[in-house]
C-alpha cells in the first residue's frame, strides 16, 4: 500500500536508501562479508564472456553493469536489447553466460532469449525482483533484488537493486578470482545509502527544478559521459514515460555529430558531471549548449562542482555513481510529471510487465 504517499513512485523512489541496505544485508555471510553461493560462482567463473539481456530500464541497469563486471571481475561483458537479440544475434563466444535483467521476471522479450539460449545449451542467471517469476525459474540460478514489490509503471528502486545486485555479483566473482578491488563495496553501499537519504531529503529542490527547466518545454537532453552517459539515458526514459516530455539521453562526445543541431534557447540540457577523468569534458559540453542558449541543469558530484550548479551531490566511487546520480532525474521526472498533471503511477499506453513480444 502507498499509505501517505501520493503515488507509488514517490514511495518507491523514497525506498531506495532501505533497499540498499537489505541488499548489503542478504548478500552478507556470517562474517559480514559480501559473498554469494558457491552455485552462482560455479555458473559464472570459466564462463568467456557474460552476455545481458534487458528491456527499458532494465537494459539500462544492465549498461551499467557492464562497466562493474569488466572492470571489477575484469570479464568481457556485452548488453543486449531483449527484442533485438533474436534478429540480431551477435556471435557468440565458446562459452558465454546469458544474464537476464527483469524486475517482474515476465517480460516476453528475455524470455524469448532465455528460451534460445537454452535451446543452444548455454546456462542462464537471472536477476530479478520475483522470486518464481518465469525467467527465474527457467534460468539455471537467481540473484534478488530483495527491493519489495514495485507497482509504479516506471521503475526506480528495481534500477537501483539492479545496480547494487550487479555490483555484489562483480565483486564476488572479483574476490573468487583473487583479483583486488581498489574500494570496500560493504563500505561505499553504506556510504551511498546514507547519501541517497541526503538527496530524497530535498524534495523541494528537484520540484524548483523541474519547474524551472521544464515546465514550458517540449523535450529535453541528458548529457553525461562514462556511467553518466547511461544515467542519461534512464533519466530520458523516466522523463518521457511519465511526462510525455520528448527526451534524449546522450553521450556528451555524441552531441557535436548531430543532437546540438536541435538545441535553441531555452532547451533543457540536464548534464551529470560525476566522472573524475572526464569532467572536464562534460563541462566543454555545457559551456557549448549554453552558447546556443540552452538551459542547462548541472548535477554534478562534489569535489567536481562550479558555482553555477543546479545540484551537488555527494562523491562516491565513480563505477557506483549511477546509484546515487539517477535520484535526481527520477525526481526531476516525477515533478515534471506531477506538474502536467500526468498520471504518473499509470502513464498512457504502458503496462507494468510487457507480456506479449
Ligand atoms: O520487468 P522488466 O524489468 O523486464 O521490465 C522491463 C521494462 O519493460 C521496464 O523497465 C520499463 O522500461 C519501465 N516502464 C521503465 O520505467
Amino acid at each position: 500500500e502507498k499509505g501517505t504517499y501520493a503515488h507509488y513512485m514517490l514511495k518507491e523512489m523514497d525506498e531506495q536508501p532501505a533497499v540498499i541496505r537489505n541488499i548489503v544485508q542478504k548478500y552478507q555471510n556470517e562474517s559480514g562479508e559480501i559473498t554469494l553461493d558457491q552455485s552462482v560462482r560455479d555458473l559464472v567463473l570459466g564462463r568467456d564472456r557474460v552476455y545481458i539481456i534487458g528491456c527499458g530500464t532494465s537494459y539500462h541497469a544492465g549498461l551499467i553493469g557492464k562497466q562493474l563486471i569488466e572492470q571489477i571481475a575484469g570479464i568481457p561483458t556485452e548488453v543486449h536489447i531483449s527484442s533485438e537479440f533474436g534478429y540480431n544475434m551477435p556471435l557468440l563466444t565458446e562459452k558465454p553466460l546469458f544474464l537476464f535483467l527483469s524486475q517482474s521476471g515476465e517480460t516476453a522479450d528475455s524470455r524469448a532469449v532465455l528460451v534460445e539460449a537454452k535451446k543452444l545449451g548455454h546456462p542462464a542467471l537471472t536477476i530479478t525482483n520475483v522470486a518464481g517469476s518465469t525467467l527465474s525459474r527457467e534460468a539455471n540460478a537467481t540473484l534478488l533484488l530483495h527491493a519489495g514489490p514495485e507497482i509504479a509503471v516506471a521503475s526506480t528502486k528495481a534500477y537501483t537493486a539492479q545496480i547494487a545486485v550487479l555490483a555484489v555479483l562483480a565483486f564476488d566473482l572479483a574476490q573468487a578470482k583473487g583479483v583486488d578491488v581498489n574500494f570496500d563495496l560493504m563500505k561505499e553501499l553504506g556510504k551511498i545509502s546514507s547519501a541517497m537519504e541526503s538527496v530524497m531529503s530535498q524534495k523541494e529542490r528537484f520540484q524548483e527544478i523541474a519547474s524551472e527547466y521544464l515546465s514550458e518545454s517540449r523535450n529535453a537532453f541528458f548529457i553525461g559521459r562514462g556511467q553518466d552517459a547511461y544515467v542519461g539515458m534512464e533519466g530520458a526514459l523516466k522523463l518521457k514515460e511519465i511526462s510525455y516530455i520528448q527526451a534524449e539521453g546522450y553521450a556528451g562526445g555524441e552531441l557535436k555529430h548531430g543532437p546540438i543541431a536541435l538545441i535553441e534557447d531555452n532547451t533543457p540540457v540536464i548534464a551529470l558531471v560525476t566522472q573524475p577523468h572526464v569532467h572536464l569534458n562534460n563541462r566543454g559540453n555545457v559551456k557549448e549548449v549554453v552558447a546556443r542558449g540552452a538551459n542547462a541543469c548541472v548535477i554534478a558530484a562534489e569535489g567536481l562542482e562550479l558555482p553555477t550548479d543546479a545540484f551537488v551531490i555527494p562523491a562516491v566511487e565513480p563505477l557506483l555513481s549511477p546509484l546515487l546520480s539517477v535520484l535526481p532525474l527520477q525526481l526531476i521526472s516525477y515533478y515534471a510529471a506531477l506538474g502536467r498533471d500526468c498520471d504518473v503511477d499509470k502513464p498512457r499506453n504502458l503496462a507494468k510487465s510487457v507480456t506479449v513480444e
